[in-house]
C-alpha cells in the first residue's frame, strides 16, 4: 500500500497520544523471571494502539508483544512493542520507546519509534527516506575502527550470554566503544541517525526491530540476520545492523566465528 503523508500523520498522532499513559503511575510484575518485566503501562499502551491503529487501517492484523499471536495476521499487519525498554521504564531511567511497524507481504514498509522523554520521533516509509522530528536522517560514514557498537547479552536466555561476550571481546578492540541502552528500538534508531554504527543481538523478537528496520534501511544502513535468512516475524532472530554493507559484512564475519549456528530453534 502507499504510505501517504496523511496516513503517516494519523499513526504518529496515535503513537504520541500514548505518552500520557507512560507518564502516569503504573505497577510492575514479572513476566518470566526477574529480568523479564511487564507493567500496567505496557498493556495499556498496547490496548490503546490496537484500537487506534485498527481505526486507521481496519484490514490490518495486529502482532503486539503483550499478546503475541502470529496465527491470523493476514498479508498486512502491525508489529507493536508498546514499551521497548521496559526495564528502563520500571526503573525510571527515561530511556524507552513506543515502536510501531507495518508489514505488507512479509516486508516492513512503515515504522514509527517514539521516545517520549526526549520528544524524539523517528519515522520512515519504504522509498521515502528516514526522519527524526521531521528532519531527514542518515547513517554515519564512520569506518569499523571508529564505530560504536550496540549489543546486549541475551537478557531473557542468559545461557547464551557467553557467546555474545566472546563476540564482543573480539569486536571491542577493533572498534571505538560499545553501548547497551536497554531499548533495541532506540539503539537501532540511534544507528539510523548516525549516533552509532554497529548492532548485534542474539535473540530478538519482531516487535523490537520491525519499525526500526525501515528506519535503518531508509537512512542508508544495512540490517539482516546472521544466516542471511529473511527477517521473519514469527520467531526470534539473531539480528545484525550496520551503517553500510562493508561494516555489516565485517561485523557478521566476526559474530559468525563465535556464534556459528543459532543456539535455539527459530
Ligand atoms: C528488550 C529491549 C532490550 C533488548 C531485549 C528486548 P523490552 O525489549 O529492547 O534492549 O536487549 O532483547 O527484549 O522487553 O524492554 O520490550
Ligand atoms: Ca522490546
Ligand atoms: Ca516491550
Amino acid at each position: 500500500m502507499e504510505i501517504t503523508r496523511e496516513f503517516a500523520e494519523s499513526v504518529i498522532a496515535a503513537v504520541k497520544s500514548c505518552k500520557s499513559i507512560m507518564m502516569d503511575s503504573f505497577t510492575v510484575s514479572e513476566k518470566d523471571g526477574a529480568s523479564n518485566l511487564v507493567t500496567t503501562a505496557d498493556t495499556a499502551v498496547q490496548s490503546r494502539l490496537r484500537t487506534l491503529l485498527g481505526e486507521i487501517l481496519p484490514q490490518a492484523g495486529f502482532l503486539g508483544e503483550e499478546s503475541p499471536d502470529v496465527t491470523a495476521l493476514g498479508n498486512i499487519y502491525w508489529v507493536v512493542d508498546p514499551i521497548d525498554g521496559t526495564s528502563n521504564f520500571a526503573r525510571g531511567m527515561q530511556l524507552s520507546a513506543i515502536s510501531v511497524g507495518l508489514v505488507e507481504d512479509e516486508e516492513e514498509i512503515f515504522g514509527v519509534v517514539y521516545n517520549p522523554y526526549a520528544e524524539e520521533l523517528f519515522c520512515a516509509a519504504k522509498g521515502q527516506g528516514a526522519y527524526l522530528n521531521g528532519e531527514r536522517i542518515h547513517v554515519s560514514e564512520r569506518d569499523f575502527s571508529h564505530s560504536l557498537i550496540f549489543t546486549a547479552f541475551s537478557l531473557y536466555q542468559k545461557a547464551y550470554a557467553p557467546l555474545c561476550e566472546s563476540a564482543l571481546a573480539e569486536l571491542y578492540p577493533e572498534c571505538d566503544d560499545f553501548r547497551r541502552l536497554g531499548s533495541a528500538a532506540l539503539e537501532l534508531c540511534a544507528l539510523a541517525a548516525g549516533r552509532g554504527e554497529l548492532y548485534f543481538e542474539i535473540r530478538i523478537f519482531p516487535w523490537d526491530w520491525a519499525a526500526a528496520a525501515v528506519i535503518i534501511r531508509e537512512a542508508g544502513g544495512t540490517i539482516g540476520t546472521i544466516d542471511g535468512e529473511r527477517l521473519r516475524h514469527d520467531a526470534p532472530v539473531l539480528l545484525l545492523a550496520a551503517n553500510g554493507d562493508e561494516n555489516f559484512r565485517t561485523l557478521k564475519r566476526t559474530v559468525q566465528k563465535h556464534i556459528p549456528k543459532l543456539p535455539y530453534r527459530a
